[in-house]
């Protein structure tokens, strides 16, 4: 059970539920259905970015799209549309939520910090604070490519959390998915600001028939604040032309949307 990623919270509630447990990487094949599971009720972001989306013409891409919680609304909009990520498995995902909502997209398997992709475009989406996904070398490639396929009218919109949102400290949260058979996850989190670093730990539970499963995934991510990103954004060419609050389905409101152009 051994991973430097888990929480503490979350290594001490394995030591008592399941010692043995195999810890998997969020964004794995299995992780990824049960991402999927946890955002499809998420409408986090999607009113922000069709509000400036509709401001915008010509193709879309989104970079770290997942199983397509946004894309699908950005298909929406009738026009071609891209999108990235680096698990296979969210591609799969993505494509069937869009046949199933009419969407038209274009799936891509590459990773955000080197990609490139044929001609440019009016719209370019990073959301759910995934550029934290990057360190900062990786963050500077992806920001140089996405400043080289912005359409000279292009706009960049990308979310990362509000200066001094981080509060240092830990969060749990239970999410229900489904009364029967019974499926639970606990989400926990754990900011270092030492090291730099926010860890984020998914126990998934599940009973079926009497038997009870247990699977655990965790992803780190970097810290990194809209002061910080501004900063690197003006390094790489890119101006923010606007920054606004974004509202998260829980309620709270600690990101903010940066609307870039070139
Ligand atoms: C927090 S999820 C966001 C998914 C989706 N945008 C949403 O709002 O639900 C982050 C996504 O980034 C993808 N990802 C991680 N590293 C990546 C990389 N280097 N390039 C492209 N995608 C990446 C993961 O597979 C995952 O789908």
């Amino acid at each position: 059970m051994t991973d430097s990623r888990l929480t503490s919270s979350m290594a001490r509630l394995l030591a008592v539920l399941e010692p043995h447990a195999v810890v998997t990487d969020l964004y794995s094949e299995r992780g990824s259905e049960v991402y999927d599971a946890m955002t499809r009720g998420d409408d986090s972001e999607v009113r922000e970015i069709l509000r400036i989306g509709r401001r915008t013409e010509g193709r879309i891409l989104e970079l770290a799209c997942g199983s397509g919680r946004l894309t699908v609304a950005l298909g929406r909009l009738g026009r071609e549309t891209v999108a990235l990520d680096s698990s296979p498995r969210m591609l799969e995902l993505l494509e069937g939520r869009a046949q199933r909502a009419g969407a038209k997209v274009l799936p891509v398997l590459g990773d955000m910090s080197a990609f490139d992709v044929d001609g440019s475009f009016g719209l370019i989406v990073l959301a759910a604070t995934s550029i934290t996904l990057l360190p900062p070398p990786r963050r500077r490639t992806m920001l140089e490519a996405v400043r080289a396929h912005l359409a000279p009218d292009g706009v960049f919109l990308v979310s990362v959390h509000s200066t001094g949102a981080y509060t240092g400290g830990a969060e749990t949260r239970l999410v229900p998915l489904n009364a029967d058979p019974v499926e639970v996850v606990i989400l926990d989190e754990q900011v270092d600001s030492t090291a730099g670093h926010r860890d984020v730990s998914v126990l998934h539970l599940r009973r079926q028939a009497g038997v009870r499963t247990t699977e655990v995934f965790a992803s780190r991510v970097n810290l990194l604040d809209e002061t910080q990103l501004r900063a690197e954004l003006s390094t790489a060419g890119l101006r923010v032309r606007d920054a606004f609050p974004v509202r998260l389905a829980d309620g709270s409101q600690s990101l903010s949307m940066l609307e870039c152009v070139r």
